[in-house]
């Protein structure tokens, strides 16, 4: 038996990279998956090597009514849904003097209003105790050259996380975001070509501790867990003062899940330990 038996997830930008990756490690654990993707090509590839346990729609994650059709087909396929991972996003690598209005129009279509509306249209068919992970990126706090739409984009996705895990917290549905340092997906390449890309990506090097690319397969992992596993604790009463704030979470807090928001600090503690309590939404 798998850890995610019966379990349906959705993941947007799920044909590629880390989209890919979590549909593979949620499929072998049981889970049944959509993945969606804009190229018909890829997503016939996609159908072939995810199988049976997978449905891979052509969907715009820019496209509100793309977000309403997605949310048809999910109610017609898996009736509810225990996961949705907002992935689908894009990159455009430029000085600041040289974006125009497209580009940062596009960048902050796909990145931020995307998910944005992907949550609106989904969260409806969430199960309570479900949960939604969102890719953001390290950029968001940054500072990164040659990616300024890309990184406002992401801090965009970033706060809305934090509004809509108080938004949805009455429901008991947890949401998190990601935050992904340089990842092994070619989605360098893919954008800005070989050479260019070879150069940014010795300059992400330089700066990154671990002096390597991360992998794909280990932030599938982090969603995987933000997505079911963080929500597996038994006999856990809930932070006190969500269920002092929303009275309706009270019966809820009893079951096994954690909310996405820490406890309070307490008076006796620290500023430091304040901050990092109040900011767990985002690993
Ligand atoms: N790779 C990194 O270093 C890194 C670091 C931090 C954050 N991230 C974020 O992680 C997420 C995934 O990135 P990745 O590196 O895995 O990229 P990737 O390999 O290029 O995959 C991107 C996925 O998103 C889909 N997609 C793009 N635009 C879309 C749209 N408008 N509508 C629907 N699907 C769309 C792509 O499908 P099509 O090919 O069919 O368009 C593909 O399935 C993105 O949000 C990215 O910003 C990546």
């Amino acid at each position: 038996m798998g850890r995610y038996d019966g379990k349906a997830a959705l993941i947007t930008g799920g044909t590629s990279g880390i989209g890919l990756a979590a549909a593979r490690l949620l499929i072998e654990r049981g889970a049944r998956v959509m993945v969606t993707g804009r190229t018909e090509t890829t997503l016939d590839a996609v159908r072939e090597v995810l199988g049976d346990n997978a449905v891979a729609v052509q969907s715009d994650a820019s496209s509100l009514a793309d977000a309403d059709a997605l949310a048809d087909r999910v109610r017609s396929e898996f009736g509810a849904l225990d996961v949705l991972f907002a992935n689908a996003g894009i990159t455009r690598f430029a000085a600041f003097e040289t974006v125009d209005e497209a580009t940062y129009d596009e960048v902050f279509a796909v990145n931020a209003k995307g998910p944005y509306f992907t949550v609106q249209k989904l969260a409806p068919l969430l199960n309570a105790g479900g949960a939604v992970v969102l890719t953001t990126s390290v950029a968001n706090v940054k500072g990164m050259p040659m990616v300024s739409a890309y990184a406002a984009s992401k801090a965009a996705l970033r706060a809305m996380t934090r509004s809509l895990a108080r938004e949805l917290l009455p429901r008991g549905i947890r949401v998190n975001a990601v935050s992904p340092g340089p990842i092994d997906t070619g989605i360098l390449t893919r954008t800005i070509g070989p050479a260019a890309a070879a150069q940014a990506e010795a300059g992400m090097l330089a700066n990154n501790p671990m002096q390597r690319f991360g992998r794909p397969e280990e932030i599938a992992e982090a969603v995987a867990f933000l997505a079911f596993d963080a929500s597996i604790r038994p006999n856990h009463a809930g932070p006190p003062h969500c269920s002092a704030r929303y009275p309706e979470l009270r019966s809820a807090v009893a079951k096994p899940f954690i909310v996405s928001r820490m406890p309070r600090a307490t008076s006796s503690e620290s500023s430091p330990a304040r901050r990092r309590r109040s900011s767990s939404t985002c690993i």
